[in-house]
């Protein structure tokens, strides 16, 4: 399990090893636009401003990935115990 802090609001919360980001804030009230959910469309990419990502999409190039400032929070999670992410 892992946390995200929202830069907004500067609130904490944790993501269950059973949940995805986007289901973790959706519990909280928190929406983020989906489609395909599987990592391949890129309609929910957030852009991440601290901590490593744990990419598991398909959307971006391995050179995207290395650079660790946006995510696609339907799939992918963070290597790192918390990720903040630009909302
Ligand atoms: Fe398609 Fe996340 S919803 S990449």
């Amino acid at each position: 399990a892992f946390e995200v802090k929202l830069a907004g609001s500067g609130k904490t919360y944790a993501v269950a090893a059973d949940q995805t980001v986007v289901q973790a804030l959706q519990a909280q009230g928190i929406e983020i636009l989906t489609s395909c959910e599987q990592g391949v469309c890129g309609t929910c990419i957030t852009r991440v401003l601290d901590g490593e990502c744990d990419h598991r999409d398909m959307y971006f190039t391995d050179e995207e990935k290395a650079k660790h400032d946006q995510f696609t929070p339907c799939c992918s999670r963070a290597k790192s115990a918390v990720l903040v992410l630009d909302l």
